[in-house]
């Protein structure tokens, strides 16, 4: 599928590309987003940037040799260098030019880096929440043929969570719109190996389609659990789709540890994923319905739509979709037993490698 024959365009908003960990002080990667290379480094003193990746001499790929000196990138071809300020700073032979990096805006946050990808070129019009002061333990990555807003959709879709997964969420009260977050209230009961039947009633945050962020209390268990799906267009219909979970569980007489939070995170994570990939060949088959026949129960996928709208511009966008009949999201059928995490495949690398990604850890 080419960018014009997408049902929807690429969105504007923060996308993730990589997290905190794979960018240690001195390292050069390459992401991809909407189409394009993005090439991040990280000075030596610890700013992190992101730049274009073909630099303005003779336009070789910062990402395949080029290097950090200092607080300088320097492109593997020639040897010139660039400031934090984009522009060129010197080469072996002391000679400079006038032309600077194209530089993206950047945010790292909750231990991930995020790129503004503007309508048309443009600043960021928002910024991400304050980060919840917890990076993530535990971390999955994968290619969904998908859009984001497709894949952020399910996030209100109460109808399918019964259905496809298995697993009894209700929506508690109306979603909240304020500028480029929606919030979502729900309620979902599931089980926990060890645990027994948990039920979970936290508000999920969207910062705009390319993060969902949930902080969930325990408060039976003293836990807390954390997760975030960072959705983020690479091509046209086709979305790389990052879960990260952080669960914090206290040990009675023991508190807080670092192995047992890391191993609470990976089962977590594991239930995470297992709902992904059941998601993905839905997703992969499904003909985006600029105007579905919502049900009663569905306003909360109409409010949806509307709301990411802002993300595109104007004339790329038809008609808003009507919000739809509304009425209580009932009992579509017989809530499935949901299966111990244990039962789950697993993943024998929790983050899977495109072929296409230089990064394979990304
Ligand atoms: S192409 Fe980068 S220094 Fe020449
Ligand atoms: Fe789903």
């Amino acid at each position: 599928m080419d960018e014009r024959s997408a049902p929807l365009p690429y969105p504007s908003g923060w996308f993730c590309v990589g997290r905190t960990r794979d960018l240690p002080p001195g390292r050069v990667r390459t992401a991809r987003l909407t189409g394009e290379d993005v090439v991040l480094y990280r000075t030596r003193r610890g700013a992190v940037r992101a730049v274009g990746p073909h630099c303005p001499h003779l336009g070789a790929h910062f990402g395949a040799g080029g290097t950090v000196r200092g607080e300088e990138l320097v492109c593997p071809f020639h040897g010139f260098a660039f400031g934090p300020d984009g522009s060129c700073t010197g080469s072996p032979d002391g000679t400079r030019f006038r032309a600077s990096l194209t530089k993206r805006h950047l945010r790292e946050l909750d231990g991930a880096l995020f790129v503004w990808q503007g309508v048309d070129g443009g600043p960021p019009t928002w910024e991400l929440p304050p980060e919840v002061g917890v990076r993530p333990l535990a971390w999955w990555s994968g290619e969904v043929l998908s859009h984001p807003q497709e894949v952020m959709e399910n996030s209100v879709d109460f109808r399918h969570t019964s259905v496809l997964h298995g697993l009894d969420t209700r929506e508690t009260a109306p979603p909240e719109v304020d500028g480029p977050l929606f919030t979502i209230h729900q309620r979902t009961t599931t089980r926990f190996p060890g645990l027994g039947t948990v039920t979970l009633e936290q508000p999920v945050t969207l910062a705009g389609l390319g993060m969902f962020r949930m902080v969930a209390e325990l408060p039976d268990l003293g836990a807390t659990l954390r997760v975030w799906v960072l959705p983020t267009p690479i091509a046209p219909w086709r979305t790389r789709v990052r879960f990260a979970v952080t669960a914090t569980v206290p040990v009675p007489g023991v508190g807080a540890t670092r192995a047992v939070d890391r191993a609470a995170s990976w089962l977590a994570l594991q239930a995470s994923v297992r709902i992904i990939k059941q998601d993905r060949p839905v997703l992969a088959h499904k003909r985006y319905l600029a105007q579905p026949r919502l049900v009663p129960g569905e306003r909360s996928i109409g409010l949806f739509r509307r709301w990411s709208r802002q993300f595109y511009p104007a004339c790329a966008v038809g008609p808003a979709v009507p919000l739809g009949p509304v009425g209580p999201v009932g009992p579509v059928g017989p809530v499935g037993p949901v299966g111990p995490v244990g039962s789950l495949d697993q993943e024998p690398n929790p983050v899977e490698p495109s072929p296409a990604d230089p990064n394979p850890a990304d």
